[in-house]
């Protein structure tokens, strides 16, 4: 029975002090002292002992519970002062903390996401290439004629090696189709820089999303098909889209893709200028001379490209209309649209 004793004293000795509410403590109080205590239960069976060690065997329960009870007592006093203390100075631990402001993503970025799962779903791989690039990708190959005014330093921002910060996402089609034979269905996103005067509408660092499908009899209602189903995933079910001859040196026929002004829906407003429509962005058939450039059987493969301004599509979606907005990380303005 002695062990026993000893035994509860250390269990309490070791657990009061480090006990932390006055509400735990109160527990620890009715488990060492209370009537269905093992202290309580050993003095309950102390007429069990032999006669002689009764007497003794009593004094030393009354002794552990006294000290117990001291050590319980010592610690309500410290676990009081303290709780005071904190409310003398007005503070409430209880209290749950202000909420901490949470990140959100940033409007362009979303737009990047949601763009790349669309064609994810439609069975694009995603393609990731350099922004400094050579002439050869970004124009060479893509069939630009050396005189043509993209190349111009006054367009193209050229380094001191030579090289150029890629002025499209086009180069990516000559690496991707370099690398690997047909069926090529591949999309690749990312920065491009073009030397521009910052104003509402235009960044010298923009995004672009390129997509490229090669194969045997690809035409061009494959092109207005992914186009037109990309738009009315990013925008709504409703949007139309349509198709205006252009020029690419890489792509022929060459098209720029309208859709409905999703502000006034074709009658003419400030966001169309009057239109009715609204400029996404490049399109067309990959011209046999870029087929033929990365080794590909012209006759055999034909295959569609296109791109389109990510900032453009971020601009339209969330009525943002200065595209500067997207870059002063205003708070005030880009909390709107998160
Ligand atoms: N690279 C063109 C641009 O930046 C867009 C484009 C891509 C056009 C693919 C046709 C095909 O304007």
């Amino acid at each position: 029975m002695k062990d026993k004793i000893q035994k509860i004293l250390e269990d309490a000795q070791k657990r009061v002090p480090s006990c932390d509410s006055l509400n735990s403590l109160e527990e620890l109080r009715i488990k060492y002292l209370g009537k269905k205590s093992e202290l309580s239960d050993l003095l309950s069976k102390i007429g069990t002992a032999p006669r002689e060690e009764r007497p003794k065997l009593g004094a030393l329960l009354n002794k552990t519970k006294n000290e117990i009870a001291d050590l319980i007592n010592k610690k309500k006093t410290t676990l009081k002062e303290q709780k005071e203390s904190a409310e003398s100075i007005g503070l409430d631990v209880t209290l749950p903390c202000r909420p901490l402001p949470v990140g959100a993503k940033h409007p362009l970025y979303q737009i990047w996401e949601e763009i790349e799962d669309v064609f994810i779903s439609l069975g694009f791989e995603v393609a990731e290439g350099p922004e400094i690039e050579t002439d050869y990708y970004n124009f060479d190959a893509l069939n630009t004629p050396d005189w043509h005014p993209a190349r111009n330093p006054h367009d193209t921002f050229y380094l001191k090696n030579g090289k150029l910060l890629r002025t499209q996402t086009s180069p990516m089609q000559i690496r991707v189709m370099e690398k690997f034979k047909p069926p090529i269905k591949i999309i690749s996103t990312g920065r491009c820089y073009r030397v521009d005067t910052v104003d509402p509408s235009h960044l010298p660092v923009f995004h672009q999303v390129e997509a490229l499908m090669v194969d045997e009899g690809i035409n061009f209602s494959d092109l207005k098909g992914a186009l037109d189903s990309m738009v009315k995933r990013i925008f709504s079910p409703e949007t139309q889209s349509r198709f205006r001859p252009h020029f690419f040196p890489f792509t022929e026929p060459s098209a720029e893709m309208d859709i409905l002004c999703i502000n006034c829906g074709g009658a003419g407003c400030k966001l169309c200028k009057n239109s009715g429509w609204l400029e996404m962005g490049g399109a067309g058939m990959v011209d046999p001379a870029v087929l033929e450039e990365v080794g590909y059987d012209s006759e055999k493969y034909t295959g569609y490209a296109f791109g389109l301004g990510m900032e453009r599509i971020a601009m339209l979606r969330y009525g943002i209309s200065d595209i500067r907005r997207l870059i002063t990380n205003d708070l005030r303005i880009l909390k709107q649209f998160t």
